[in-house]
């Protein structure tokens, strides 16, 4: 075997040994490199003698050839290895079930406040939308409701930074009746209204909390009576609980912005509370104050307005005997109603 055949098994042994393409590349400089050994053969053949040269020269290209055409299996044997890591490590397992994102559902309080827009949506009434930031006057002066009058420590609430035109701190709304009043005042007669949203008070138990909505209802007419308001109110919460066989009852109370007043308690159906009642509205005529307020003849027209808790319909509905389960995020409870 002559020394450029050893040269060839030499180098294709090289890289076959070489254990990565830097590696490799540096096996192929020992042989193709400047100062390679194939390169300082082919050097020799500058001080040959034409007909040796040619035939040298051949022979040299040849060996070459056989070297670069292993140098090339091997990069390409490398490339494939190194692919093949990569793949294991990023393999995919396509029998895998699906991450997904799960669905996401409606809070059962927004439900609530969904059917109700319905259901009175679908008895002609119009459905309205008003500030949570509310000032003194709208929030109790104009329902009657003056200064230092002891009514208003039932609705102790959260005051704001910063005073209305009055120079009265601006506050939470207690209760949605200021819309009553918004309503009213920017409204043609007669009117028919629910407005729902949140409300806020410092209160905190099982039926109380710190944030939680109410819906008001309000129509004005010439010709109408409480048992108007009782009728209207009776077909609500059968349509609401989608039964006739409700126990509601009807409770004399006080609002300084009705006059007669009444709350409206309905019995639990289901749940560990079935047969106690619990209250889910204030209710009562207009008082003639608040209608002036309203810049409305209390001598022409008539007022009923009830404000009904969202969260307390809902947990009848429900068969839930604390609503702060409603707010504290936990998906197991809040999953049950979607
Ligand atoms: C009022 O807020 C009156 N504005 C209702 C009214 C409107 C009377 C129109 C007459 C005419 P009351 O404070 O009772 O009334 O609240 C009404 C309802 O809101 C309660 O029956 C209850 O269902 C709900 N509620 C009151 N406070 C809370 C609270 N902290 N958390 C959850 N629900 C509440
Ligand atoms: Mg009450």
């Amino acid at each position: 075997m002559d020394s450029l055949e050893q040269l060839v098994l030499l180098a294709k042994q090289d890289f076959k040994d070489a254990p990565d393409a830097v590696a490799l590349e540096n096996a192929k400089a020992r042989y193709l490199g400047k100062t390679g050994l194939i390169t300082e053969q082919m050097k020799t053949l500058g001080k040959m003698a034409p007909e040796l040269r040619k035939a040298q020269g051949a022979v040299i290209n040849n060996a070459k050839g056989q070297i670069e055409g292993s140098l090339n299996a091997r990069r390409e044997e490398l490339a494939n290895e190194k692919m093949q890591v990569r793949l294991n490590a990023e393999a995919i397992d396509v029998t895998l079930p699906g991450r997904g994102r799960g669905k996401g559902g409606i809070h059962p309080v927004m439900r609530t406040w969904e059917r109700i827009e319905r259901i009175f949506g679908s008895i002609g009434f119009d459905v309205a939308d008003g500030p949570e930031i509310e000032t003194d006057w709208t929030n109790f002066t104009a329902l009657n409701s003056p200064e230092n009058h002891p009514a208003r420590s039932m609705q102790d609430t959260f005051y704001i930074e910063g005073n209305d035109t009055e120079g009265k701190p601006l506050l939470l709304r207690t209760h949605t009746s200021p819309m009553q009043v918004r309503y009213a005042r920017s409204h043609e007669l007669p009117v028919k209204v629910i407005a729902p949203g949140r409300t806020y008070r410092v209160d905190s138990d099982a039926t109380h909390s710190p944030m939680f909505h109410q819906v008001e209802g309000l129509w004005i007419d010439k010709n109408i009576s409480f048992a108007d308001l009782k009728g209207v109110y009776l077909n609500f919460v059968r349509a609401f609980f989608e039964t006739d066989n409700l126990q509601v009852r009807f409770r004399p109370s006080y609002f300084p912005f009705t006059e007669p007043s009444a709350e409206i308690d309905i019995a639990f159906g289901s749940g560990p509370l079935k047969g106690r009642w619990l209250e889910v509205s204030g209710s009562g005529q207009v008082h003639p104050n608040v209608l002036r307020n309203m810049g409305i003849d209390p001598n022409e027209y008539i007022g009923f307005a009830f404000g009904s808790g969202l969260e307390r319909l809902t947990m009848l509905r429900y068969g839930i005997n604390d609503l702060r389960l409603f707010y504290e995020g936990d998906l197991r409870f809040l999953k049950q109603f979607n």
